[in-house]
């Protein structure tokens, strides 16, 4: 009857549900038919602690769940349709850099491979702070300087699989530069600019308006100076990022099908190219109202990789190519359930209240 109410069954995402003393109970993913813990008397047991609200509670196990989750559904799918290649995903730091959650999602991920996506300096030596599995790869996104690519070209030489997103034909100058200095050939991956466009809240930034990408004249000028240079064979990734939050799964085929596009004319060039990396967008159902709209979604996490899975290896199947790894970089929905704010009620208002005080505060 509560969960009616307040909708838990809807948005709790199996993890969370109504007491019958009518407190919040937290469930354990991993073995669902243990009973809920009471959220108060986790706060009770806070408060004799001596914490108190407001508290960021982290549940690690909701993480480690998540984590699980994605892999274990993009595994699934590749059973289901077929597909030759595998999924490797990555967690933005950019998302979440607290050391706290980096830490237990590169421990919960590592029997997958699961990397990290860095978009600067700090957060490339927060990943490389980390064991990560020899399998997994680090992403770095965002402008580059010579120092970023120093550090990252080095990384190379202690066995991390760090690959440089190129996002200006500038950056390139630098890579051949730096690679030359320190005798490393790197791996490279390309940023392309999707022109479909999202709904929902970054709706403004997606498409041809997108800050980030190159387009088709910028990546032809980039494969023309790996080819003189000599530096074609080092490309192995091709990136984009639709954006977050992506409410509807059709903007979500037709972005992974326009990427696959990219991907057969730029394998034709000669790219001996091995990763697709789709970017973030995995949504969140906020309001639990499984519709496309601003804070829902109207996709299951396992209609999203079927929808993934299926459109990378009919398209590539369409031009001969071999399927990729495929790469995601989930950031909210990898870490959204994990952690809740808790703070205290200060005040309450009552509306057709039975006590007649005068006063609608009460
Ligand atoms: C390049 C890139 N990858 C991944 C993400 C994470 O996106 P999301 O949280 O929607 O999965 C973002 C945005 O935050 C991004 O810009």
């Amino acid at each position: 009857m509560d969960d009616d109410i307040y909708g838990i069954k809807k948005w709790g995402d199996d993890i969370l549900e109504v007491l019958d003393n009518g407190n919040i109970g937290l469930k354990n993913p991993f073995y669902p038919s243990n009973p809920s813990i009471d959220l108060i008397k986790i706060i009770e047991s806070l408060n004799e602690r001596g914490i108190s609200c407001p508290v960021l509670l982290r549940i690690t196990d909701y993480l480690a769940f998540r984590i699980k989750q994605i892999n274990e559904s993009f595994f699934k799918a590749i059973k289901e349709v077929g597909y030759k290649g595998y999924y490797k995903g990555v967690f933005p730091v950019k998302v979440n850099q607290q050391a706290q959650v980096i830490d237990r999602i590169v421990d919960f991920g590592k029997e997958f491979d699961f990397g990290l996506e860095v978009g600067s300096k700090p957060e490339l030596l927060i990943a490389l702070a980390h064991d990560l599995s020899s399998e997994s790869t680090i992403i770095c996104n965002g402008i580059k300087d010579k120092e970023f690519i120093n550090l990252a070209t080095l990384s190379m030489k202690i066995g991390f699989k760090t690959i440089l997103v190129l996002e200006s034909l500038r950056e390139l100058d630098l890579i051949i530069e730096v690679s030359k200095e320190l005798n490393v050939r790197p791996l490279l991956g390309i940023r392309v600019k999707l022109t479909n466009k999202v709904s929902g809240n970054w709706s403004q930034s997606s498409g041809d308006r997108s800050a980030f990408g190159m387009s088709v004249e910028q990546i032809m000028k980039v494969i023309t100076k790996l080819k003189v240079n000599n530096y074609l064979d080092c490309l192995v990734l091709q990136h984009s990022h639709l954006g977050s939050q992506i409410p509807d799964i059709i903007e979500i085929r037709k972005a992974t099908q326009e990427a696959c596009r990219f991907y057969s004319e730029m394998y034709k060039q000669g790219a001996p190219l091995e990763y697709l990396d789709l970017g973030g967008g995995l949504g969140i159902d906020y309001t639990g109202e499984q519709k496309s709209s601003l804070n829902s979604i109207n996709y299951s996490l396992d209609e999203y990789c079927v929808n993934i899975v299926e459109t990378v290896k009919y398209e590539l199947d369409q031009s001969n190519v071999d399927h990729p790894i495929i790469i995601t970089e989930s950031g909210r929905a990898c870490i959204a359930s994990s952690s809740m704010l808790i703070f205290n009620i200060l005040e309450t208002t009552n509306f057709d209240s039975e006590k007649k005080t005068g006063n609608q505060f009460e």
